[in-house]
């Protein structure tokens, strides 16, 4: 697929089979960012979860501007009058445990959307980024055929865990368009995604971050979204 970047909106970047970033411009995005980042507000966990959906809400926002809509007649108590709807409603797929709170704002917005769930954990930690394997021991998902399908992360880091998430969701169907939700994302995972996916994609981030650790963390990243969210395992 080709690649190309550019700008979208107020805080959008587009770069290939489609890549958009959220925080490029200045917005209330950036604040929810920065207080997830900020070492000294981590310990308020219920801060922490709620500008994960906060964002959630901001980026189901600009995603629904990419479905597609169908014009309709309602009566207002005054007259009839003309409304444009979504026509195919996303499926939201979660990817457990971090994505609870994000998965949320999308859900707050994407009101009539089905729902599925999936488990993956990274099996080892190891000082190389191809050495990180991804275990799935958890899947729930609607059907996919046809449908636009988000799958919510709020790490993009080594895209390891995507992948190993959309080989699993399309033996269930084949989405007609994959949105892939997250939060901070790292050049190198966005490198495995665009080599590893085979039907079209679009990734959506809040942050284009610098490069991964040698944890495979991303840098300077947040820490660990799911300790933060919910505790330490
Ligand atoms: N998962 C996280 O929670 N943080 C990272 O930096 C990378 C993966």
């Amino acid at each position: 697929m080709k690649t190309r970047s550019l700008r979208i909106g107020f805080f959008l970047y587009l770069i290939t089979y489609v890549m958009f970033i959220l925080s490029e411009n200045n917005s209330i995005a950036n604040n929810f960012l920065s207080e997830i980042r900020d070492v000294s507000i981590h310990q308020d966990r219920l801060r922490f979860r709620k500008n994960l959906e906060r964002l959630g809400e901001i980026m189901a926002y600009e995603i629904s501007k990419t479905l597609e809509f169908e014009e309709s007649e309602i009566r207002t108590p005054l007259q009839n009058t003309k409304v444009n709807t979504i026509q195919n409603h996303p499926i939201l797929i979660s990817i457990l445990r971090a994505a609870l709170p994000f998965y949320q704002g999308f859900s707050n917005f994407f009101d009539h959307a089905s729902s599925g769930f999936i488990g993956a954990y990274r099996a080892k930690e190891t000082s190389s980024l191809h050495e990180v394997n991804i275990d799935l021991d958890y899947l729930a998902t609607p059907a996919l055929d046809g449908k636009e399908l988000i799958l919510i992360d709020p790490m993009l880091a080594t895209g390891k865990s995507f992948i190993k998430s959309v080989e699993a969701l399309l033996q269930n169907g084949t989405p007609k368009m994959i949105h892939l939700a997250s939060i901070i994302a790292a050049p190198e995972g966005i490198n495995y995604i665009k080599e590893s996916m085979s039907i079209p994609f679009k990734i959506w981030t809040c942050a284009l971050d610098e490069k991964l650790n040698s944890k495979s963390y991303i840098i300077p990243g947040l820490g660990d979204a799911g300790d933060l969210a919910f505790g330490e395992k």
